[in-house]
């Protein structure tokens, strides 16, 4: 397990890198990223948040095995619908807030076997997904949250962002 890279540290805003090849050490970061996200009972996490800048993410809605996904590259391929979520970030402690985003996404990435792949999602899959290649951009979910709301969020923003600057 991993320390996880908190809201105020420069990382986060990193642009993050292609993997070119899946060597034995993307393997050992795709291990990293999974125990960290199940330790602190996250459903996604990208590799800036462990501190490693290339385009990296681990996603698991229920918790359960079959259920992992881990992917290299990931690009969102189109969107569709649109829904309300409430949406959290591991890297942002305790700020939770309704986000509206498309619903459905198709995404195409690598597995870590080396399969190019193509998926259709929905639901918090499909969230993931987006709030995870939004991390790859150095953007996070609080970036998007209205105005209105920003101001009732940005009291804890700022708090964990003291917290980060010593
Ligand atoms: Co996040």
């Amino acid at each position: 397990m991993r320390k996880i890279v908190i809201y105020g540290e420069p990382d986060l805003r990193d642009i993050s890198e292609e993997v070119k090849n899946i060597t034995g050490k993307v393997q050992k970061i795709f291990d990293d990223m999974i125990d960290t996200m199940y330790s602190n009972s996250g459903v996604g996490l990208s590799a800036i948040q462990i501190g490693i800048p290339l385009r990296m993410l681990v996603i698991n809605s229920t918790g359960e095995k079959k259920d992992l996904i881990c992917m290299l590259n990931p690009v969102i391929l189109s969107f569709s619908g649109s829904v309300v979520f409430r949406e959290g970030c591991l890297s942002i402690p305790g700020v939770f807030e309704k986000l509206k985003r498309p619903e459905r996404v198709v995404v195409e990435g690598i597995l870590r076997s080396g399969k190019k792949v193509r998926m259709e999602a929905d639901g918090i899959v499909a969230r993931a997904f987006q709030h995870e290649i939004d991390h790859m951009d150095g953007k996070l979910f609080v970036d998007f949250v209205p105005v209105y709301r920003k101001i009732f969020i940005f009291p804890k923003l700022y708090r964990i962002k003291k917290k980060q600057i010593k």
